[in-house]
């Protein structure tokens, strides 16, 4: 089956073109056979397919990439966000609160609730999605969530190393003995990553070193959350152990930001997170200007950001991160496939998984423009259409 989708407006390829990152096209058409893109060009040049699809000079840009979700859970915190919209802290403790609506959720209730924020998501453009595990910390509940996780998505991270839970109440070093031995034992079979909260109130430098090194000995890639809640040495950590990415960094010193722009760690950026915790926004113009390589994601998570929009982010990350929308569309769809390191999603070019998003508007501007507007008009994932 060969779909071309013709009379594009505006073409996000993130193919880089001299100065252009995104490789923007005008006029352009993309050919769709099967699962991968097989031809993108000038619509004049358009080859012949089964299907035409018109899209009426508006733009075209990839599916979005989100390289960062906990997306298997029980409850939310409505309340804890009403007080902190109030005054009150964030503080990493509040996870403990999700941990037990988790422990008594069902396995069905756990799948359905995952599979509604999918949906959620796909509808708002994101075709690629990590998930974490970490609201079980007990053997049982992680493997469970690493085992729904990998129902769904090739990128699933154990994240037993979220918070301590309260029955290890000053045991964390116990805890960690047991993150790395039996809980590794059961979520490695089902996972890519290890993940670790390096943060005041969470881990340790050194339990998250244990951590990450047990991860890597058994075949998992590192990915650190860390500077989410103040600066600390989980960046230098996490470039030093070659991770992914390092997420948050709402708290960058100068060294980190020397240290990420030597290296091959991403910088994921959680715009939704600064919204929904008050904290100042990290500057990500100082980032990009240093050379650090940046994603968005959204976090989706019942705490500290439970929006699972693209858009929603992207617009937050322009108007308050300083990035241009340019280099925010980027950053969401090719800089999560970075962080993923992924190499056959975030970009529209020959070989490259059908993953692209329609949009209602004539230019990708319109995310952070018009924000909070429902803008997608139709998704592919995989040469499916979806909406
Ligand atoms: O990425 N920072 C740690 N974990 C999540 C928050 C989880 C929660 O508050 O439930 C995050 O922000
Ligand atoms: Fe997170």
């Amino acid at each position: 089956m060969r779909i071309l989708i013709t009379n594009i407006g505006e073409l996000t390829t993130n193919v880089a073109d001299g100065d252009d990152p995104c490789g923007t096209r005008h006029d352009a058409a993309v050919l769709v056979e099967g699962d991968r893109i097989a031809w993108v060009g000038a619509a004049v040049d358009a080859p012949d397919a089964d299907e035409i699809v018109d899209a009426q000079g508006r733009a075209v840009i990839p599916g979005f990439v989100d390289s960062h979700s906990h997306l298997v859970f029980g409850g939310d915190r409505a309340a804890e966000f009403e007080a902190r919209m109030q005054g009150q802290k964030y503080a990493a403790g509040g996870i403990r609160s999700t941990v037990a609506a988790t422990r008594a959720a069902t396995d069905d209730e756990l799948r359905m609730r995952l599979r509604g924020f999918l949906d959620e998501m796909l509808a708002q453009g994101t075709t690629t999605v990590e998930i974490k595990s970490g609201y079980g910390l007990d053997v049982t509940t992680e493997e469970r969530l690493v085992r729904l996780a990998a129902e769904v998505t090739e990128e699933v991270t154990f994240l037993g190393a979220h918070v301590v839970p309260a029955e290890y109440a000053d045991r964390s070093d116990e805890y960690v003995d047991l993150v790395i031995g039996e809980m590794l034992d059961a979520c490695a079979p089902h996972a890519k990553w290890i993940d670790v909260f390096c943060e005041t109130g969470a881990f340790t430098v050194p339990q998250s070193r244990r951590v990450l090194e047990a991860g890597i000995a058994r075949g998992l890639q590192p990915r650190v959350h860390a500077s989410q809640l103040g600066s600390g040495e989980g960046v230098q950590l996490a470039v030093e152990l070659g991770a992914a990415s390092i997420d948050h960094g709402t708290y960058l010193t100068d060294d980190d930001v020397t240290a990420l722009a030597g290296s091959a760690t991403v910088l994921t950026l959680l715009p939704g997170v600064e919204f929904s915790t008050r904290q100042p926004y990290p500057d990500a113009r100082r980032l990009i200007d240093a050379g650090v390589t940046v994603a968005i994601a959204c976090d989706t998570n019942p705490g500290s950001s439970f929006t699972s929009s693209m858009p929603f982010c992207i617009a937050v990350a322009v108007r308050d991160m300083r990035m241009t929308v340019a280099e925010a569309v980027h950053a969401a769809t090719v800089g999560g496939a970075a962080a993923l390191r992924r190499d056959d999603v975030g970009r529209i070019a020959p070989g490259m998984r059908a993953d692209l998003v329609l949009l209602k508007s004539p230019s990708r501007v319109h995310l952070a423009y018009r924000p909070g507007v429902p803008l997608v008009e139709a998704v592919w994932k995989d040469g499916v259409r979806f909406s």
